[in-house]
C-alpha cells in the first residue's frame, strides 16, 4: 500500500489491486477564509489526484469537505464512499456537486472493493460529533497491510478496528480545531493557562489512541491549519506562546519520542510512504523536515504564504457584506420556528443569549463599535431586541457582515462556520453550556429534530403521545422528527411529513423502508 500526503487530513491511498482512494481533499480556505492548509498544498496536481477510483469524505467540516476542490477537480463518476450519517446533508451536498456514484457504507461493516481490498467506515453520530457527524475509515489491502485514517473523529475506543487485526498505519488528529480559549473574554494569564491545559490534553488524548491501537507507524494529520488574515495571524504557533492550541506535526512527533514512541512520521504534501506488513519506506519532498518546522523557518514560510494569498483574502472579505438584509427580521423568521422545536436544548440553555453585531474591522488596536444587538430568548422561543432586565448566559460579539453572510447563504450550522472561523469574541456566565453550541448547529427542521430526538432517547422513559385516537412514540423512527408536529394520520397510516415516511399503526410496520418499526396502539387498547 502506498500512502501519499496531500495536506492537512487529505491522503491518497494506492492499493495493490483495487485502485486508489482519495480522502478529504482540502485546498481552499475554510470558515470565512480563517483556515488555510499548512503546509500549502495548492501546488499538488489536483487534476491528476481527482482521477481517483474512490473518494472518501469523512464529514462536513470544511477543512475536509472542500466543495470548490470537489467540484473543480474530482471526476464525477468516481465512487464516493461516505458514512452512514443520520441526516442527509452530506449526501445532498455531494449530489448537488454532481457526484452520482454514491456508496453510503453501513456503519462498522467491512465491505470488499472490486479487486479485493476491504474498507470499513465508522460513523460517529452524537450531537457533539463534528457538524452532526464525523467518521474514520479503515482499509485492508490484499497483502494484509492495514490502515486506520481516524482523522479528527473521536470514538470512545478503537476496538472496532483493533479486532480486525494489527494496524500498520494509524493517521490521527493531534492539534487544535476549536475557538477555545482564544475567543473568550478572559485575563491574558488565565487564557494562557487554559490554552496550555488544552494543548496538553489534545496531545495526551492522541497518545492514548496510539497506545490503544499499537500501530506500526503513526502519522499526525488533520492539523494544525494556518491563519493568514491579519486579524487572526496571532493564532499561528510562531510566537513561543505556551497557551497556543495549534502545535504542529513536528511538535507532536517530538512529543511521541519523549513518551517512548519512535514510530511517528510527519506527512507533508508530497510525502510518499510504501507500507508493508514489516517495513516502511518514506520519501519526503524536502531534505530536512525538522528544520522546516523551526519557529523562524515556519514564520518565514507563513509570511510568504500570506503574501501569496492576499487576493484570495480580499475576494473573500468582499463577499460577506449584504447590508440590505434586515438581520432581526430574517433571524426571527429562520430561528424562532427552530427554537419552538428545541424543547430540551432550550431548557438546557435556560435563558437569553446575546449577539452583539459590530461594524467591520477597524484600524488595528481599536474595538469596532456595536451597531446592532439581538437576543435569542430560550425561555420564550423568540428572537428580539435586548431588554434592561435581560441577564444573558452567553454573549457573542461578531461583525454584522458575517451574520449577514450566514443569513444570505442559509447556513444551518453556525458552529462549523462562524464559530470555527474564530472571528468572534465570547463571554459566559457560569459553566460551559453544551446546549448553546449544539443549538447553533441545528438550524433546520431536520437537524433540530434529530438532535432533540437524540437527547430524548438518552432518557430512560421514551415519551409517548396521543394523536387522532392513537398512542404512539413521540419521535419518528426514521430521523426522530417530533410527531406532535410532523405526524399526520389517515386510515390508520401515519405519515411523517419531515421526509414523507409512512407507517401502518396497526402492525407498527414501516411502509417506506425495511426495519424502523413504530410503537403504537389504539387509545382504547392502551388504556386497557
Ligand atoms: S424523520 Fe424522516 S420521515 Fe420522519
Amino acid at each position: 500500500m502506498r500512502i501519499t500526503g496531500t495536506g492537512h487530513a487529505s491522503i491518497f491511498i494506492e492499493t495493490q489491486t483495487s485502485g486508489s482512494i482519495l480522502c478529504d481533499p482540502w485546498v481552499n480556505p475554510a470558515y470565512f477564509a480563517s483556515w488555510f492548509p499548512f503546509p500549502d498544498n495548492s501546488q499538488l496536481d489536483w487534476e491528476a489526484l481527482g482521477q481517483c477510483d474512490y473518494l472518501y469524505v469523512s464529514h462536513l467540516h470544511r477543512d475536509h469537505f472542500d466543495a470548490v476542490n470537489l467540484a473543480r477537480n474530482i471526476r464525477k463518476d468516481t465512487v464516493v464512499l461516505f458514512p452512514d450519517f443520520p441526516t442527509s446533508s452530506m449526501e445532498d451536498e455531494l449530489r448537488d456537486l454532481g457526484f452520482a456514484n454514491l456508496r453510503r457504507l453501513p456503519n462498522e461493516e467491512v465491505v470488499e472493493l472490486d479487486g479485493g481490498a476491504k474498507v470499513m467506515i465508522q460513523a460517529m453520530t452524537a450531537p457533539t460529533d463534528g457538524p452532526l457527524g464525523d467518521s474514520s475509515i479503515w482499509v485492508e489491502d490484499v497483502d494484509g497491510v492495514r490502515l486506520l485514517n481516524q482523522n479528527d473523529s473521536r470514538p470512545h475506543e478503537l476496538s472496532a478496528f483493533a479486532k480486525l487485526g494489527h494496524v500498520h498505519a494509524h493517521l490521527l488528529q493531534f492539534s487544535g480545531a476549536i475557538w477555545y480559549p482564544m475567543v473568550y473574554d478572559l485575563p491574558a494569564n488565565a487564557k494562557t493557562a487554559f490554552g496550555k491545559q488544552k494543548r496538553e490534553r489534545q496531545l495526551d488524548r492522541s497518545l492514548r489512541y496510539i497506545e490503544d491501537l499499537k500501530a506500526s507507524w503513526v502519522f499526525p494529520i488533520a492539523g494544525p491549519p494556518c491563519f493568514l488574515d491579519d486579524d487572526l495571524w496571532h493564532l499561528n504557533d510562531i510566537f513561543g506562546d505556551e497557551g497556543n492550541i495549534f502545535p504542529d506535526q513536528q511538535v507532536f512527533v517530538d512529543f511521541m519520542a519523549e513518551q517512548g514512541y519512535d514510530n511517528g512520521i510527519v506527512l507533508l504534501p508530497g510525502t510518499e510512504c510504501d507500507v508493508a506488513t514489516d517495513d516502511i519506506v518514506v520519501e519526503q519532498p524536502i531534505d530536512d523536515v525538522p528544520a522546516f518546522f523551526t519557529t523562524e523557518n515556519k514564520r518565514r514560510y507563513l509570511e510568504a504564504f500570506r503574501e501569496r494569498q492576499q487576493v484570495v483574502l480580499a475576494t473573500e472579505r468582499a463577499s460577506w457584506s449584504h447590508p440590505e438584509i434586515d438581520v432581526l427580521d430574517a433571524l426571527k423568521k429562520k430561528v424562532e420556528p427552530i427554537m419552538e422545536q428545541a424543547d430540551q436544548m432550550s431548557h438546557g440553555i435556560g435563558g437569553p443569549v446575546l449577539f452583539e453585531l459590530t461594524a467591520d474591522s477597524p484600524e488595528a488596536g481599536e474595538d469596532p463599535p456595536v451597531v446592532e444587538e439581538i437576543v435569542f430568548d430560550f425561555t420564550t422561543s423568540t428572537v428580539r431586541r435586548p431588554e434592561p432586565s435581560d441577564k444573558p448566559r452567553y454573549r457573542f460579539r461578531t461583525q454584522r457582515r458575517l451574520m449577514e453572510h450566514l443569513i444570505h447563504t442559509g447556513e444551518e450550522d453556525w458552529v462549523n462556520s462562524l464559530f470555527l472561523s474564530a472571528r468572534f469574541q465570547a463571554k459566559r456566565v457560569g459553566q460551559y453550556n453544551e446546549f448553546v453550541y449544539t443549538f447553533f448547529k441545528t438550524l433546520s427542521d431536520e437537524r433540530v429534530n434529530y438532535v432533540e430526538g437524540w437527547y430524548a432517547e438518552q432518557q430512560p422513559d421514551a415519551e409517548d403521545i396521543e394523536l387522532d385516537g392513537w398512542v404512539l412514540q413521540r419521535r419518528c423512527p426514521h430521523l426522530k422528527a417530533d410527531l406532535t408536529r410532523f405526524g399526520h394520520i389517515e386510515d390508520g397510516i401515519l405519515q411523517c411529513m419531515l421526509h414523507g415516511w409512512k407507517f401502518d399503526l396497526e402492525t407498527g410496520k414501516c411502509l417506506t423502508s425495511a426495519g424502523h418499526e413504530i410503537r403504537a396502539s389504539k387509545v382504547a387498547d392502551s388504556t386497557t
